[in-house]
């Protein structure tokens, strides 16, 4: 599948959040992005950012509950994934994949190389740290 990409530097957490509010505007209920890079990256951030343009606030990590589950005013439901703590089965055994292919829900996973078969037309974004409060996102998205 061909990709284009998009990058952003963000050089604070409001900067991530808000790029996460331009994201949420291009969300539709069977979306499901995947959310690579490094412990501290701003992942968690970037979804704080587009729950908060949806209409939800109090994201928490999902490091520890594995799997966070919020919907929106308009009904769209958020699934937020956290695999870093699974291996392959422990994944499998979470019902990502059911929820991946639910219309009405949209997926975001951190630590998605876990997952071994995420749906190929994933939308996949790269965190990557430059500095203490610098963040380069790269988003990558299939166009067929
Ligand atoms: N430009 C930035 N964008 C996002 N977060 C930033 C930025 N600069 C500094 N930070 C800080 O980096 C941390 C990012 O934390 P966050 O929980 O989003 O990471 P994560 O990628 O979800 O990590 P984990 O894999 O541990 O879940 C926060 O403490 C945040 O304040
Ligand atoms: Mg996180």
């Amino acid at each position: 599948m061909k990709t284009e990409s998009e990058i952003f530097t963000s050089h604070s957490e409001e900067d991530t959040k808000n790029f996460g509010h331009e994201f949420a505007g291009t969300l539709t209920g069977g979306n499901v992005i995947l959310l690579f890079g490094d412990l501290g990256a701003g992942k968690t951030v970037f979804v704080r950012g587009v729950c908060e343009a949806l209409g939800i606030s109090g994201v928490r990590s999902p490091s520890f509950t594995l799997i966070n589950e919020y919907e929106s005013p308009n009904g769209l439901l958020i699934i937020h994934a956290d695999l870093y703590r699974l291996d392959p089965d422990g994944v499998s055994a979470t019902g990502l994949d059911e929820y991946a292919g639910d219309d009405d829900a949209v997926l975001f996973v951190e630590w998605p190389d876990r997952w071994t078969n995420p749906p190929e037309n994933s939308v996949r974004i790269y965190f990557d740290s430059s500095s203490e409060n610098e963040r380069t996102i790269r988003i990558e998205r299939g166009i067929s």
